[in-house]
């Protein structure tokens, strides 16, 4: 342990002083970096109804690039819902944007950088993965990023195929609101962890300027999750210190055990970022009506369509998403 923490400063160190380097990991090696414009080369617009039932519209790339619902410069990567026009009943819904990466990732670790979130009433924004195999549920899809109007906290969950659950009790920060991963059960609840932190999802993600958002998939371990305020210890110079990170309790933690084998469950993901309205989650009666959102509008459909305004917030800025691979498992 000593050996590894020296080396580490050792070269942390080296990184500063040199500056254009990320500090390095000794188990994984960086694979790729997306940033700005590299979105719209490795990411396809989907524009299919909302499998969710939100009251969306997602507009393909060449529309969102026009009405600027996305927007890419050298450093930042922008993905906006439209906040201009009203919703007429007859329309699908607001205008928004989804985008599925062209590659696929085994055994990865996935580096989010971002410094706002889609926030307010109505939204539904996640950041996810999901087998690119399928059919879904087969191969597993694993929400890192997912909330719901004016909720503080992220919750994290996978979905999957039956005979996946997680112990109720394991090494991880965050609380357990369920422990059965398959879709057929709960309504397709997904066996979710609640994290601990005010600000990891959000107004108050966004207020201090977001943060790192940290997924490892791993057939060995199985799945983790950390976030990483934007002034946390864990950072040098704003890059995660990988090797600490993964030596530091995470958020959420799915272990490959006795009653979900991780290779049974899944397989290569694809990367998904979206931000829906309504649907099944942010929309249900039993959630909006309890909702301090309730007191703006009757209904979440009519606070969609009616309230253009409201959604100036409801926008994706991205610094970068890096992925890496374990050593030993390149390409
Ligand atoms: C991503 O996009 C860049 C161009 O911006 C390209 O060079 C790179 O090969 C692409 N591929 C992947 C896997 O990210
Ligand atoms: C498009 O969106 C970006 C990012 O939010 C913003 O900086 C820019 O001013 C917008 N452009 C126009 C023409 O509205
Ligand atoms: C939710 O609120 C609407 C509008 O006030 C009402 O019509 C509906 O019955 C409520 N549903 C539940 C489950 O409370």
């Amino acid at each position: 342990m000593y050996t590894r923490y020296a080396i580490l400063a050792f070269a942390s160190l080296f990184t500063v002083n040199a500056q254009s380097l990320l500090p390095p990991s000794l188990s994984y090696n960086l694979i790729v970096s997306h940033i700005g414009h590299d979105f719209l080369a490795n990411y396809s617009w989907e524009t299919t109804d909302d499998p969710t039932n939100g009251r969306v519209d997602y507009v393909d790339k060449a529309t969102a690039l026009k009405d600027n619902l996305t927007f890419v410069s050298d450093r930042k990567f922008v993905m906006r819902a439209d906040s201009t026009k009203k919703v007429a009943k007859s329309d699908r819904g607001r205008a928004s944007v989804r985008i599925h990466s062209l590659e696929a990732y085994d055994d990865a670790l996935f580096v989010l950088d971002i410094s706002h979130m889609p926030e307010g009433c109505a939204t539904w924004p996640a950041w996810w993965t999901l087998s690119a195999n399928g059919p879904w549920p087969h191969g597993g899809e694993i929400d890192v990023i997912e909330g719901v109007n004016l909720g503080p906290r992220n919750l994290a969950s996978l979905h999957t195929t039956s005979d996946c659950i997680m112990p109720k009790v394991r090494t991880q920060k965050g609380s357990t609101s369920s422990t059965s991963c398959d879709t057929s059960v709960n309504d397709n609840q997904g066996c979710g962890v609640s994290f601990p932190e005010q600000d990891s999802y959000g107004a108050g993600f966004n207020a201090m300027g977001g943060g790192i958002y940290i997924m490892e998939k791993s057939s060995t371990k199985g799945i983790s999750v950390w976030f990483i305020p934007r002034d946390s210890l864990l950072l040098l110079g704003g890059e995660p210190l990988l090797d600490l990170v993964l030596l530091s309790t995470p958020d959420a933690y799915f272990p490959t055990n006795e009653n979900c084998d991780y290779s049974k469950h899944f397989d290569a993901h694809n990367i998904v970022f979206d931000q829906t309205f309504c649907g099944d989650w942010a929309g249900s009666e039993s959630v909006w009506n309890v909702s301090t959102c309730a007191a703006k509008a009757p209904t979440c459909q009519s606070f969609v369509d009616n309230n253009p305004h409201e959604f100036a917030d409801a926008y994706w800025e991205i610094n970068s998403l890096r992925i890496y691979q374990p050593l030993g498992l390149l390409r």
